[in-house]
């Protein structure tokens, strides 16, 4: 019928650089709002039809304004935030080329505001102060609690005033460890109240990783909990805390503070170690500071937060995001690729440790005024059933998660999710690494009942925020693909030369000129920032990653180029973990490469020599992982441990990874050519012991 057919009109050529979308002028067909056409997945008629993008040709006429004029188009977007003072002369100043000197972002700059002010005060002196802010879900079904942005508010305000009481002021940096209570996003806003820089640390990392994160950056705090209920699991993060410190000092960073909420879920105080003078119980100070707490005035351009991230050598990167950019970015990303209304109930799965939290749990959602969920426990705990558990609970509308969960899920077996409702679903989201178009589909059909659009949102530490995405309502998905870029992003795809490419193509990605949430530097490396990004392809940004453009102009990320790998959405510096495994004392070389994994998405895969005359044994590789579990944490663990008489190495000592990729994913007729190696034979060692 009439009503069940729509035509989506042909699109003209979007801005150079950004692909075309050629051939949408498809047909939708049938009841169940989502024929597989051409493997096109339309939007329902309904859903787009209240979308704030609700067309291909809305996209386009907001995607061109913001390419041709992105100082009014951001300008207009930063006008929905409260600005104590307007920004200077210039919405955006950029240098992104090398050859023109030092690579240089700068959004608003001049502009003064506060982001924890725009996230609280600003939902609140519009009326919303008794909606919901945080629903609170903990590890054990049935513990749970929630606060109102009014209570965050005052929540936020005792530590922000605890904080500057004990002498932390604007710049100063304050490291959060801290499971996925309730405290995490009170820490960051209460530190962004002050002007504090916060630098979140996945609490899933080790002492050692802990300490080479302070030791970097140099806090004046360090805000844990004694302990916390993974599954079945308690971990007691204090303890980890207490040596992350003790390494701190000994290499010269003596921290006076280690402010400890008491997590009486997981076990009360009575059990933590403690040392008197240093550490001290959230619940006996901070509730005694007055509940407001005047915000402290920024510019745009101060410094928000530090996040650490992997790259391709061993020391992880101090990711710096600004504040105003970010706060623009993160809030409008949200609202148009989730397609966010007021009424909406918001879950991101993700932990506030990795960006998708920063962005994403914490920033975009209440800049947007959003009820969100914020869940302690594992997505699995006690059963798989749980995610929907919460989602039935709490009616969520928005769901946010990675493809490895699905696929985790997707493999317990349809019973587990066709046993709850979700009938409040409208939206569904991905994160992390590619989806995989079958994990797209039971996600899909099963999960959403053909009935949310998938944001497959492509984006990176570096970004702050969704850089290619859908707009949910607005043009037809296809299973897998990021579909297209988000307002005032210019994707390019480059060649080993870095030579832009145009139309259907894959290559390296690439982006021209910068956006609002762009990071501005690595801590204390600007150097590094300057190599590790821009120099590889002079004029771009590079992302690492590696991507095709189909006929239509979609995108398609493939996965890292560089030695990162990325395991369950979590990235990892391959030379992180091969420095791990080479400071066990009886490992003399290690090369690490990633594997396809049916549920993480890649798995690891070490390649270890031993220091002559030791002999492998069983012992011997459980130390050896217990070394990685150690230095970086237990989601670093390498999945498959290969012993190697030898490494196959060229001439002048290089590792072939090429070569070690193709031994771990036992494509043994692939090996390629072997003959510059500076001895051939250990490639035939190596196949005999592959599955010792
Ligand atoms: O390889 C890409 C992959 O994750 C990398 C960024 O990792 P991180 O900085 O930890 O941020 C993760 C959350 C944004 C990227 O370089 N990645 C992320 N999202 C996607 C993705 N790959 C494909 N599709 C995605 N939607």
């Amino acid at each position: 019928t009439s009503n069940n057919l729509r035509h989506v009109e042909s699109m003209s050529t979007l801005p150079s650089g950004a692909g075309r979308i050629s051939r949408l002028n498809a047909v939708i067909l049938g009841e169940s709002l989502a024929s597989e056409e051409d493997d096109l997945v339309f939007p329902s008629e309904a859903f787009s039809k209240q979308a704030h993008v609700p067309s291909p040709q809305k996209y386009l006429e907001m995607y061109t304004r913001s390419i041709q004029d992105p100082a009014g188009f951001w300008a207009d977007m930063a006008s929905e935030f409260s600005w104590k003072e307007r920004w200077g002369p210039h919405v955006y100043s950029e240098n992104l080329d090398v050859r023109k000197g030092n690579i240089s972002i700068e959004w608003f700059k001049g502009g003064i505001t506060n982001i924890c002010y725009n996230s609280l005060d600003r939902i609140i002196d519009s009326g919303h102060g008794d909606k919901v802010a945080i629903l609170w879900e903990g590890n054990e079904p049935g513990v749970d609690s929630t606060l109102t942005y009014n209570q965050l508010l005052a929540r936020v305000c005792q530590l922000a005033n605890y904080l500057k009481d004990v002498g932390v002021r604007k710049g100063d940096t304050v490291v959060i460890y801290l499971p996925m209570l309730m405290e995490l996003p009170i820490a960051m806003l209460a530190c962004s109240r002050i002007g504090a820089v916060h630098s979140v640390v996945f609490a899933g990392f080790s002492a050692e990783s802990l300490a080479q994160r302070i030791i970097d950056c140099k806090p004046k705090v360090v805000i844990t909990c004694n302990a916390v209920r993974r599954g079945s699991k308690v971990i007691y993060l204090k303890d980890i805390v207490d040596d992350a410190l003790a390494e701190s000092a000994r290499n010269g960073i003596r921290l006076d503070i280690c402010l400890t909420y008491e997590n009486e879920s997981a076990v009360n105080r009575e059990y933590t170690k403690w040392q008197e003078g240093r550490d001290i119980w959230w619940q006996d100070i901070v509730p005694k500071y007055p509940t407001t707490c005047a915000v402290e005035w920024v510019d745009a351009e101060d410094p928000l937060f530090l996040l650490y991230t992997s790259g391709s050598t061993g020391k992880p990167k101090g990711v710096l995001h600004t504040t105003g950019g970010y706060m623009v970015y993160t809030a409008t990303t949200f609202k148009y690729a989730f397609d966010y209304k007021p009424s909406d109930v918001y879950w991101c799965t993700a932990d506030c440790g990795w960006i998708t939290g920063h962005s994403y749990v914490t920033y975009g959602p209440l800049l947007n005024g959003a009820t969100i969920v914020v869940y302690e426990g594992a997505p699995n705990y006690p059963n798989a059933s749980r995610c929907w558990d919460i989602v039935d609970k709490y009616k969520v509308s928005i769901f946010y998660t990675a493809p490895t969960l699905v696929r985790s899920l997707m493999r317990e077996g349809d019973q587990y999710v066709t046993c709850n409702s979700r009938k409040s679903l409208r939206v569904l989201g991905s994160v992390g690494e590619p989806i995989n178009p079958s994990a797209w589909r039971w996600f899909f059909n099963v999960i959403g009942e053909a009935r949310c659009p998938i944001s497959d949102t492509w984006w990176q530490t570096e970004t702050g925020g969704f850089m290619i995405t859908p707009l949910p309502g607005a043009w037809p998905q296809k299973p897998g693909s990021a579909t297209f870029p988000f307002f005032g992003i210019q994707p390019v795809i480059v060649d080993e030369k870095g030579a832009e490419i145009e139309g259907e193509c894959s290559g390296y990605l690439c982006v021209k000129s910068s956006w609002p949430g762009a990071f501005r530097t690595l801590y204390g490396d600007h150097e590094r920032f300057e190599t590790t990004y821009f120099s590889a392809f002079p004029g771009y940004y590079f992302s690492g990653d590696g991507c095709s453009r189909d006929k239509d102009g979609y995108y398609w990320l493939t996965g890292r180029v560089d030695d990162v790998i990325n395991v369950s959405g979590h990235r990892i510096g391959t030379a992180e973990v091969e420095s791990a495994l080479v400071s066990h004392p009886q490992c003399a070389e290690a090369a690490v490469v990633g594997v396809e994994h049916e549920v993480k998405g890649q798995g690891i895969y070490a390649f270890v020599t031993l220091v002559e005359g030791v002999p492998y044994t069983e012992d011997l590789r459980r130390s050896l992982i217990m070394m990685v579990r150690n230095q970086i944490g237990a989601f670093a663990a390498p999945d498959k441990i290969h012993w190697a008489p030898g490494l196959p190495k060229t001439r002048s000592g290089k590792i072939m990874r090429r070569i070690l990729r193709k031994i771990a994913s036992r494509q043994f007729d692939e090996l390629g050519d072997t003959s510059t190696l500076a001895d051939p034979s250990v490639v035939d060692q190596l196949t005999k012991l592959a599955d010792c």
